[in-house]
């Protein structure tokens, strides 16, 4: 097969060839990303290839390179699932994106034609839903990245679009074309958090003008649950976390009242059931930490409170909840990639952001070039950045 190398900057047409290009390869748990040639495949069939322009970094990335789930260890592998991109050429079968399209990658893909995807009630989907455990392409079970050196060595995927590349490979289930008068920079926060935090609110919790909600952990997942609270009118915003800098951007971003656990030995959730009287609405848990989603779950008004579970758990341990608790009337739901369908409902949350239903400047606290990932990554664990774009 043709090969094309980018290294030097030279392209030309690279359809149907294998393209030498920049990737951030994981090589073990916790090791430093490395910054190295891969060799990229063409798409095969039902499969798209697209040139990567910004990707930045979301705690779901953070968790999975640590490697603390065991059971979806695999390296070298590529990361990544937040970007936005241009479609370099598509493979046999596919009609709804082509070459030059601008095109978020969905990391919780909808094939369009399973129950799932037929029920409005779900945004699963049976054949290319998130499953962090999966690290090859369903067509064949291999990988389309190989190293470029003489064992061409497979490098796995990630979440079904491994971002942190010049070029990726991904099922043509998981990308929606865009407008491409979008500000396509910005449209990077769709990809992940932005869509997860706001679709919580929108889609699964379904909050309503004048009711109150507590968000735990106020990362870009939480505040976009915040921008979603607040646009849908929410009376009360309560954010819960342990950085003191949070309530800083929290206060931009529709927080209207600030608990740091650390500040007091009051539980969160007496504090919570004070400032409004007897608990909130919804309460949405956007850290990963049972512990956390414990005292969310008692912060909601008892007959009727939800809580939504965004954050992602890597142990073995079950809910932190006696079955007869639910009882009361409280209930516990969680939300995938804040329950949009990606394909279907995706371009008009974009236009929705570009019209300025919610705020997406103040995601960017960071940008930096995709040299500096490992950076970016640090940035994120100190707790610094909301979401850092990397320029590819
Ligand atoms: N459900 C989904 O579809 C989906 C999508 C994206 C991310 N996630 C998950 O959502 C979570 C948040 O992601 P993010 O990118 O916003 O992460 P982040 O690291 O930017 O934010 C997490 C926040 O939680 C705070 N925190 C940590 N421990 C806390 C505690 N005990 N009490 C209160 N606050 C605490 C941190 O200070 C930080 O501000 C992660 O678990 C991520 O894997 C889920
Ligand atoms: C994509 O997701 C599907 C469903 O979880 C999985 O079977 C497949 O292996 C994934 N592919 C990649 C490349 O991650
Ligand atoms: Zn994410
Ligand atoms: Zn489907």
């Amino acid at each position: 097969m043709e090969v094309v190398s980018l290294v030097n900057g030279c392209s030309g047409n690279t359809a149907g060839k294998v393209i030498i290009c920049k990737a951030a390869v994981a090589w073990g748990p916790g090791e430093p990303l490395v910054i190295e040639q891969v060799r990229v495949d063409p798409p095969q069939k039902m499969e798209v290839r697209v040139k990567i322009l910004f990707t930045s970094i979301c705690h779901t990335d953070l968790s999975a390179w640590k490697g603390e789930n065991e059971s979806q260890r695999a390296y070298p592998r590529i990361f990544g699932h937040e970007a936005v991109g241009i479609v370099e050429s598509v493979g046999e079968g596919v009609t709804e994106v082509a070459a030059g399209d601008h095109v978020i990658p969905l990391f919780n893909g909808e094939c369009g034609v399973c129950r799932c995807c037929k029920n409005p009630n779900t945004n699963s989907c049976e054949k290319l839903g998130v499953d962090p455990t999966k690290s090859t392409m369903i067509l064949d079970g291999k990988t389309r990245f190989t190293t470029a050196d003489e064992r061409r060595q497979p490098i796995y995927h990630f979440l079904n679009t491994s971002t942190f590349s010049e070029f990726t490979v991904l099922d043509s289930a998981c990308v929606v074309k865009i407008d491409s008068e979008a500000p396509i920079k910005k449209m990077t926060l769709l990809s992940c958090g932005l869509s997860t935090g706001v679709g919580a609110a929108w889609n699964t919790a379904n909050v309503e003008a004048g009711s109150t909600v507590a968000i735990f952990g106020l990362g870009a997942v939480g505040l976009a649950v915040a921008e979603g609270a607040r646009a849908r009118g929410a009376s009360k915003i309560i954010g819960v976390d342990v950085n003191p800098q949070k309530s800083i951007i929290g206060k931009q971003l529709g927080i209207t009242d600030f608990i740091n656990p650390r500040d007091s030995d009051k539980p969160v959730h007496e504090k919570i059931m004070e400032i409004t009287d007897g608990g909130v609405d919804y309460s949405f848990e956007c850290v990963g930490n049972l512990e956390v989603l414990r005292t969310a779950f008692l912060s909601t008004y008892i007959g009727y409170g939800t809580t939504i579970m965004l954050g992602i758990h890597t142990s073995p341990k079950l809910l932190p909840l006696h079955p007869m608790e639910l009882f009361s009337g409280r209930k516990v739901v969680a939300s995938v990639f804040g329950g949009f369908k990606g394909r279907t409902q995706l371009p008009h949350f974009a236009k929705q952001c570009m019209e300025g239903v919610v705020k997406l400047d103040e995601f960017i606290t960071h940008e930096l070039p995709f040299d500096k990932i490992n950076d970016a990554f640090q940035l994120l664990m100190d707790g610094k950045s909301l979401r850092c774009l990397l320029q590819i």
